[in-house]
């Protein structure tokens, strides 16, 4: 990696950029993996609703049901949006059963390029800030690239549930 990889609260700077990486996600389904959002933001003019947005789910506000306070990140290189991370502040049942503390998706024409491992390494920073002691981090069972992110941050491996015919692995981070 030459430029070196942050992690940023949505700015509007990268704001075309991040749109372009959105087009580019919608062709891919497993975005939900760090979503949020992107159907209030869909041209530059938008983008302060959006923060807003934003801002109230950091806040826990106005969270709908079974949502937990969360911190999304865009993740920058240089001057280009290349994916976006979710931080939740705790896990109620569903996280910890499925989904973790911790969502990232790469925007697709940016994969392979170690970006997805420094996200995850920056995010579980921003994490021990929040006080969190042990993270957890889940992928599908068939998400080789997202195992092999979770393993290089040092993820210890619990088990593996199943939901709607998906099995996820559930590793804990210790922070
Ligand atoms: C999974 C994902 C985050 C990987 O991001 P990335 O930036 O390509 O990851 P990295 O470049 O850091 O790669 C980490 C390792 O996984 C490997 N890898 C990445 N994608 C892979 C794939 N599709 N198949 C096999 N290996 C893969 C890389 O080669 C690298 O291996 P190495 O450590 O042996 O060199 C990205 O494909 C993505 O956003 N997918 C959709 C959303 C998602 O699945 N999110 C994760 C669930 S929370």
């Amino acid at each position: 990696m030459k430029q070196k990889l942050k992690l940023i609260l949505p700015n509007r700077k990268y704001a075309l950029s991040y749109l372009k990486g959105e087009k580019e996600y919608e062709k891919d389904k497993r975005i939900i993996a760090a979503g949020g959002g992107t159907n209030l933001f869909h041209s530059p003019e938008d983008f302060y609703i959006y923060k807003n947005r934003m801002i109230e789910r950091r806040k826990g506000i106005n969270l709908g049901k079974d949502w937990v306070p969360s911190t999304l990140y865009w993740a920058v290189v240089g001057e280009k949006f290349v994916g976006r991370l979710d931080l939740r502040h705790r896990l109620n049942k569903n996280l910890l059963l499925m989904g973790g503390h911790i969502g990232y998706a790469v925007v697709p024409s940016e994969r392979k390029k170690g970006y997805g491992t420094e996200m995850l390494r920056l995010g579980l920073k921003k994490a021990k800030k929040l006080c969190i002691k042990k993270a957890l981090v889940t992928c599908d069972e068939k998400n080789i690239g997202s195992k092999k992110i979770i393993e290089k941050n040092g993820g210890i491996f619990e088990n593996k549930t199943k939901n709607e015919g998906i099995y996820k692995l559930r590793y804990w981070i210790k922070l």
